[in-house]
C-alpha cells in the first residue's frame, strides 16, 4: 500500500501513514492540537491550515467545500475530519 508523510508543525512530528489516511486519524494519535467535534464534516472545529503538500489532499466534497466556505476558510485550509493524505502533506491547528 502507498504510503504519504504527515507533518504536524504545531509538534514538529512527522507520521508515515498509508495513502488514504484522514488526517483526523492521525492527529488524535499524535496528540497535534488540531481539534474536531462532530468527525463528519458538519461542524467546522477541525479547521487545519495546510502550509505544504496542498496537492496532496484528497479533493474536497461538496459538504466540505460547504462548511469551508461558511467559515470563511482561505485557500490553504481544509477540514481535518475529511481530507485524506495522498502525498507528502504539513499541516496545523487553524
Ligand atoms: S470535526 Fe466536525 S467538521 Fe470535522
Amino acid at each position: 500500500m502507498a504510503k504519504a508523510r504527515l507533518t504536524f508543525a504545531d509538534i514538529n512530528t512527522t507520521i508515515t501513514v498509508p495513502a488514504g489516511s484522514r488526517v483526523i486519524e492521525i492527529s488524535d494519535k499524535v496528540n497535534s492540537g488540531i481539534i474536531y467535534g462532530c468527525r463528519e464534516g458538519d461542524c467546522g472545529t477541525c479547521l487545519m491550515k495546510v502550509t505544504e503538500g496542498m496537492d496532496n489532499l484528497s479533493t474536497p466534497s461538496v459538504l466540505e467545500s460547504k462548511i469551508l466556505k461558511e467559515h470563511y476558510a482561505g485557500q490553504d485550509f481544509r477540514l481535518a475530519c475529511q481530507a485524506q493524505v495522498l502525498g507528502d502533506v504539513t499541516v496545523r491547528p487553524a
